[in-house]
């Protein structure tokens, strides 16, 4: 067993696969964007703090509000790249959710404009592979939910690649969007979307057998539905899972070492690491592999497995995965030759 530095760990090349880009916004740039729309959010880093999921969710909302033009959209988006891109990430599938600003009268189409355009520059500036998903608001409704399907639908398949789904979770009746995700999948959109983060198992049921998706965002109580895990691991639908945003967003667990990642792993799930809001929590994706790391006792060959599995997970066309792998398993070698480790 060989033991990664954090340093080695943090520059680990890395692929991100649930990523809001709200929530990746610098506090610096909501205070700016704020003072240049003439509203008054006072210091935003005094804002990024919550004790539960509808707590920060009212909070997304307050940082959101700063949020009006496609210049703004571009702006954190190209920024959440580059965040990410000094993490390690080489590939990026990130969420917006238009159905924040949708209800303070910017229309979809603006924020779609601003996220594309940042995506591109991001793509061209930055050596990082990146697509968009688009996220309905699950309290904002089924037509909503429909409306953001026939959006995405319209939009650049390589770069608006799915929908999924999130925002408030428990309460919400899932069943309710199925004839969205059946719009979604009418388009060739990949279906994702949050369930069973601070919701029951069931959620996580109904979103893969009766709404057709194919990735699971947190997942994290899965394992309380023996079947349904079996059925996951048999399908190998793929588990976003977020541990510290578990602890700070969902606080559902008092550490990451208290997170059933690991045993998730152990049963054959296929379990991807990221990051859900590194800008609020203040915690970025390269964070995120140090912690882990450390909570799990990983091996550095247990964290370049996983790093490999957020290729396995990712949306993109399997000749990009394939160089993906082939990339990351040079990265590896020179790596680990820098820290003076034996090769893999
Ligand atoms: N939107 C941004 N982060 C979220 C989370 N952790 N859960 C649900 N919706 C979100
Ligand atoms: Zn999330």
């Amino acid at each position: 067993m060989t033991v990664a530095t954090e340093e080695h760990l943090r520059r680990l090349p890395k692929v991100e696969l649930h990523v809001h880009v709200e929530g990746a916004s610098r506090a610096t740039t909501i205070k700016d964007l704020a003072q240049r729309h003439g509203l008054r959010v006072g210091d935003p880093a005094d804002l990024y703090e919550f004790t539960d999921l509808n707590q920060f969710l009212s909070i997304y909302d307050v940082i959101c509000a700063s949020l009006r033009t496609a210049d703004d959209f571009r702006r954190i988006t190209y920024e959440a790249l580059e965040d990410a891109a000094a993490c390690g990430v080489r590939y990026s599938e990130m969420f917006f959710s238009p159905g924040f600003v949708i209800r303070l009268g910017v229309p979809v189409q603006t924020v779609w404009d601003g996220v594309r355009a940042g995506l591109l520059d991001a793509r061209a500036d930055l050596g990082i592979g990146a697509r968009m998903i688009l996220d309905f608001d699950k309290p904002s409704g089924p037509a909503h939910a429909m409306e953001m399907a026939a959006f995405a639908g319209a939009q650049d398949r390589d770069l608006l690649v799915g929908m999924g789904a999130d925002s408030v979770e428990r309460g919400i009746d899932h069943r309710a969007f199925a004839a969205a995700y059946v719009e979604a999948a009418r388009h060739g959109l990949r279906r994702t979307c949050h369930a069973g983060e601070d919701g029951p198992a069931e959620h996580i049921a109904i979103a893969v057998r009766e709404l057709g998706c194919e990735r699971i965002d947190h997942g994290f109580r899965l394992l309380d539905d023996p079947e349904l895990t079996a059925e996951l691991v048999d399908r190998q639908i793929p588990l976003t899972a977020c541990p510290t945003s578990n602890v700070m967003i969902a606080n559902v667990i008092p550490t990451v070492a208290a997170h059933p990642f690991a045993q998730q792993r152990r049963a054959g799930l296929l379990v991807t690491l990221n990051s859900d809001d590194p800008g609020m929590m203040r915690f970025s994706i390269a964070d995120e592999y140090v912690a882990v790391a450390d909570a799990f006792a990983y091996s550095l060959e247990e964290m370049e497995a996983l790093s490999l599995a957020g290729i396995d997970a990712a949306f993109a066309p399997d000749h990009e995965k394939a160089a993906l792998r082939a990339s990351f398993r040079t990265e590896f070698d020179e790596l680990r030759r820098e820290f003076g480790l034996p090769s893999r």
